[in-house]
């Protein structure tokens, strides 16, 4: 694994220069399909390591490559590999790890398309079984492991309430059972979680959030050592064809410089918001791993280096009448999905929960109508503040 620090990583990031492009501050987009050779000799070497050469941009293509040279260093992984979108990330990732009637151990809250993938999908075509457990005591991975056990599955910080798993302690179970450890590393990004420094297998980001951070690109990433990036680029990757597109990958490298700021920002509000709503009387609770009152604020803080900014939050009525007045006269928080990006979000989990999960998984998420969810953005804290000042006052 490369062991640069963070600091030297981030420095990288803000002071690229592409000596062999004129000079240019920022590298060309190259959209281009396939690239040619002067002679058979030429291309049939380029074959001999065809993940490496540049053949077809379905494979590499030299602004994409770019990106994920970076990402990789800034997770402290040997490769990785951008695609298409972030499910595309989880489902390459978790097919990498199983074969036909192995068993996944995975939480029970993980973001809903991918519990459908591993409990539905898997199941139904490739007699894949599967156990959801409570994440928060390793003592339940002990006992869901079973002899055909192939991989265990993490979401740390889960989806909407943000549970945490031990990470070093889960990866020490899994590597003396002889089973890979796959993580959805979205919620704290790259910045504020290393996973694979902590023994983690494989991480998987849905770029369409923080590492993006514009709202203008859905894409992923899986980032692990060469062997295991390599065998996933030439079978799901390659098979499946989920590719990145150039202008994308250049997208996401204009994100990348501003990453590690964008994190502190989205911090610095994510923590002034969960304070505030956490004070307020109309509020039940807020669930958000930095703030001292979360169950396990000791471990989110041994194992990451910060917190973003999604958090949720329960409101005290149970009146959807009213849970609707709030989410509906917010001005600044815009209703819609995802998060992560540079303009602040609410939502109401429970408008696509209860439509694409079954009422067993739903149960799962220990959620109810009245949580809420927000993506704090980067506008200023105070206004964010009183925009929902003003919409709790309806209620
Ligand atoms: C935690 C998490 N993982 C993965 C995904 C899927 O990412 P994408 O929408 O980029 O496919 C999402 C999307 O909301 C998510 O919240």
């Amino acid at each position: 694994m490369c062991k640069k620090d963070n600091r030297k990583t981030e420095t990288i990031l803000a002071f690229d220069t592409y000596k062999d492009q004129h000079g240019s501050v920022v590298p060309p987009i190259y959209q281009n399909s396939l690239f040619t050779f002067d002679s058979w000799d030429q291309i049939d070497k380029a074959f001999d390591s065809k993940y490496e050469n540049f053949i077809y941009s379905r494979l590499l293509n030299p602004t994409v490559k770019i990106v994920e040279d970076k990402i990789a260093a800034i997770c402290h992984g040997e490769k990785a590999k951008l695609v298409s979108s972030g499910i595309a990330a989880v489902t390459s990732a978790i097919i990498h790890c199983v074969k036909a009637n192995d068993h996944i151990v995975t939480i029970k809250n993980i973001y809903g398309p991918t519990n459908t993938f591993i409990s539905t999908y898997l199941k139904n075509k490739f007699n894949i079984t599967s156990t959801f457990i409570d994440g928060r005591d390793i003592e339940n991975f002990k006992d869901a492991i079973q002899d055909n056990t192939s991989l265990i599955y993490l979401e740390s910080p889960a989806s909407l309430t943000y549970d945490l798993q031990d990470l070093k302690a889960v990866a020490l179970l899994a590597k003396s059972k002889g089973i890979k450890t796959v993580i959805d590393n979205t919620w704290a990004s790259p910045i504020f979680q290393k996973p694979l420094t902590l023994g983690i297998d494989i991480e998987v980001h849905s770029v369409s959030k923080y590492i993006g951070g514009h709202s203008d690109v859905v894409a992923g990433v899986i980032v692990s050592n060469k062997s295991i990036i390599d065998s996933i680029i030439g079978n799901e990757h390659e098979l499946l064809g989920a590719k990145m597109a150039p202008f994308e990958g250049w997208l996401i490298l204009r994100s990348l410089r501003t990453l590690p700021i964008r994190m502190k920002a989205h911090q610095d509000n994510g923590m002034k918001i969960a304070a505030y709503l956490e004070s307020h009387s109309k509020v039940e609770k807020v669930f958000y791993p930095g703030l001292k009152s979360f169950p396990q604020y000791k471990l989110a803080q041994d194992q990451m280096s910060g917190s973003s900014g999604l958090l949720s939050f329960e409101l005290k009525t149970k009146e959807i009448a009213k849970i609707k007045t709030v989410v509906n006269n917010l001005k600044l928080f815009k209703l819609g999905v995802s998060w992560g990006g540079h303009d602040s979000l609410v939502y109401a989990p429970v408008i696509s929960y209860l439509k694409e999960l079954t009422p067993d998984q739903f149960k799962g998420f220990g959620i109810n109508p009245s949580i809420l969810r927000l993506s704090i953005g980067l506008e200023h804290w105070e206004d964010l503040k009183d925009d929902l000042e003003r919409v709790l006052a309806m209620i």
